[in-house]
Order: structure tokens, then C-alpha cells, then sequence
């Protein structure tokens, strides 16, 4: 490890530190405080992460340069933006602060979320590429949840950071989330080092259903990690669903509800469909026995196969004759 990255890791553990203090235990961080207590999140879950605050435009730079650091190593570290005058403001303020840790639990990267909605600005901002952070490469809690990943032989891969704190509160720990973007092939790799088996618990509202379609789509040529759907009701997002119903419920819900992907897909076609009406119902048919032709467990394609016979009241023979001409395109 170079000595640059050194100094910009324990940039970044100081500043978490700061960022918590302020947070705990200054008259500055109140408002924060109310606002992570209101979305329940309690004290020990606040010194678990390490959750913070940042108040103003002017305290790391002062902070950093008492410490006796160079001008340049603050302007790489991605903690500041550069004026016009090439004086350094802060990046982060008037947001609460999740560390983005490493693998091995060091903090790298920041993101930021605002106390309150604002049109003009991103509801969370993240630190910028840096030596330390590449985005690609980290999932947010893998540190935490590699060996509850490994004990459990799953892991479930969340949107948010908040999503990935309430899981965590209702005692489901093998949770983690990329940084707002779709995984990559690095963070697949690093999920298959601990695990075959990956759950995807995307937001229940309608960008989320979609963002799971394309995970989907995007996963399976390239793992052969064994892939699940655990799907949030009513259209809620985890934290919410927690919110509403209680850490025990959501804790039934990651144990009982997990789905395949082929039952994804039958819910996900359903959407904007009328299936009273023959031709949508031969465009769902269409769009699930493409899926299913795909699957490759004979028994598992049996199971669904029955399921339409009996709902849709068509002989399985002929479902499976249709099955077989999308099979032939797919082998
Ligand atoms: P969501 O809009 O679902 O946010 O975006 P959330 O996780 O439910 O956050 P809360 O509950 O409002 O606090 C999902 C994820 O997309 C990324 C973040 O990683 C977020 O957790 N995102 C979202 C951004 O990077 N920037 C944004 O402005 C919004
Ligand atoms: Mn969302
Ligand atoms: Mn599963
Ligand atoms: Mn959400
Ligand atoms: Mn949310």
C-alpha cells in the first residue's frame, strides 16, 4: 500500500470520526440526530455504521490543514470541491453521512443525504472516483456482511443504504448495496468469493421492479450464482416496509418470501396487462414460456407449466410445444 493511500484512508477515518462526533454529541448535529432517530434508527445502529453529519462549508479543510496536511492531498482526496480562486470547500454539508467502507472495514468514500428534499440538488451525493474508492468495485456493508453471507450461504443485495440499515436493525445482516448503479462484473466477483446464492430485494414501486428485470437480465450470463427475488408488497421499499410493519415482519418476510426468478417473471408480465383480454394473455404466455425456456431444471419448468395450464385453462401439451420452439433458440 503506498503511503498516499495510507494517508488518504486515515483522511478518511478521521473525517468519519469527525463527522460522527459532530452528529453525537454537538448541538450542531441536532437536527440530524432527530432525523435518523425518526427514521428509526437508534444510537447503537448510529455508532454500528458510524453514521454522521456534515453542518457547514468550512470545517474539514481547517481540521486537515491543523493536522499538517498539504494542500495537494487534500485536493485529491475527493473531501473537497475547488473553487474558481482554488480555495476548497467542503463537498459534503447539510447531509447525513454513510461511511463506504472497504472490504476490510476501512472508510474510503462518503455519501451524503439531504435532511430535507431540495429540486436543485441530488438527494445523495457520493464522493468522487479517489486512489481509494472506485465505485465498481465496492458494495456498501460487504465488510459486515461477508461472514453472516457466508453463515446463512446467501446474500441479499439491496438499492439503498437505508434499505441495507433496516435489514440490518430487523437482525437481517447479509445485506449489502452497490452505490446507486447496476452491479458490475467486480462486484459480482466479489460476491461469488463468499457466496453461490444472491437474492435481489429491489424496491417495490415501479423503477425498482424494472431495476430487478435488468439485474436479472444482466446476472445470469455471467454467474452461476443461483439467483432469487425477495419482493417488498404494496409497493414499498424495505426501510418503508419496515417502518410500517415492524423489524420482525420484514425478518418473516427475507426468511419466507424469497421467490425464483421464473416467479419474478410471472408477476413482472403481469404489469400493464389485462389478462381478461386474449391478446394480452398470449403476450404474457409469450413473454413467461421465453423465461421459462431458459430455465434449465426440467422439474422447475414443470411446476410453472401446470401453473398456466390450470390458470389459463390451455392443455400443458401445448404449452410445452410452445415451450419447445423458444427452446430450440435458446440451444
Ligand atoms: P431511492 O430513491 O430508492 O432512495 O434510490 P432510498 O434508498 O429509498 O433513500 P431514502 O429512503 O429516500 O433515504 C436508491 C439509491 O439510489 C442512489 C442511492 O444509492 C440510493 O440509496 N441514489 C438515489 C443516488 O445515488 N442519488 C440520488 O439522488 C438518489
Ligand atoms: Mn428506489
Ligand atoms: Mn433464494
Ligand atoms: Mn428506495
Ligand atoms: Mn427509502
Amino acid at each position: 500500500e503506498s503511503s498516499e493511500t495510507t494517508k488518504l484512508k486515515k483522511m478518511y477515518g478521521d473525517a468519519a470520526q469527525l463527522f460522527n462526533h459532530i452528529l453525537v454529541n454537538t448541538a450542531m448535529g441536532e437536527k440530524a440526530l432527530t432525523y435518523l432517530h425518526e427514521r428509526g434508527l437508534n444510537d447503537a445502529m448510529i455508532k454500528e455504521f458510524n453514521l454522521g453529519y456534515a453542518p457547514t462549508e468550512e470545517l474539514l479543510a481547517a481540521f486537515f490543514k491543523e493536522k499538517g496536511l498539504e494542500q495537494q492531498l487534500l485536493r485529491k482526496s475527493g473531501l473537497f470541491v475547488e473553487l474558481q480562486d482554488g480555495s476548497l470547500k467542503e463537498r459534503f454539508y447539510n447531509r447525513v453521512l454513510f461511511p463506504i467502507r472497504d472490504p476490510q472495514g476501512k472508510t474510503i468514500a462518503f455519501s451524503g443525504r439531504l435532511l430535507v428534499k431540495d429540486n436543485k440538488q441530488p438527494k445523495y451525493l457520493n464522493s468522487p472516483e479517489t486512489k481509494i474508492f472506485n465505485k465498481r468495485k465496492v458494495l456498501f456493508n460487504f465488510d459486515k456482511a461477508k461472514s453472516e453471507i457466508r453463515h446463512q450461504k446467501s446474500a441479499l443485495l439491496f438499492e439503498g443504504f437505508m434499505d441495507v440499515l433496516a435489514a440490518y436493525r430487523a437482525g437481517v445482516k447479509n445485506g449489502l448495496a452497490s452505490m446507486g448503479t447496476s452491479l458490475t462484473n467486480e462486484q459480482i466477483y466479489l460476491l461469488e468469493r463468499v457466496t453461490d446464492h444472491l437474492d435481489i430485494c429491489y424496491d417495490g414501486d415501479d423503477p425498482g421492479q424494472h431495476a430487478t428485470a435488468r439485474a436479472l437480465t444482466l446476472l445470469e450470463p455471467l454467474t452461476k450464482m443461483q439467483l432469487g427475488v425477495l419482493p417488498i408488497p404494496e409497493r414499498m421499499d424495505p426501510d418503508e416496509y419496515v417502518k410500517k410493519y415492524g423489524e420482525e415482519k420484514f425478518a418473516e418476510l427475507a426468511q419466507n418470501a424469497p421467490e425464483t426468478v421464473t416467479a419474478f417473471y410471472m408477476r413482472y408480465y403481469e404489469q400493464d396487462r389485462n389478462l381478461a383480454n386474449e391478446a394480452d394473455q398470449l403476450a404474457y404466455l409469450a413473454d413467461v414460456l421465453q423465461q421459462l425456456a431458459k430455465v434449465k431444471a426440467p422439474v422447475e419448468r414443470d411446476i410453472y407449466l401446470n401453473q398456466l395450464a390450470k390458470r389459463f385453462g390451455i392443455e400443458k401439451t401445448n404449452l410445452e410445444a410452445q415451450l419447445q420452439t423458444y427452446l430450440r433458440k435458446y440451444t
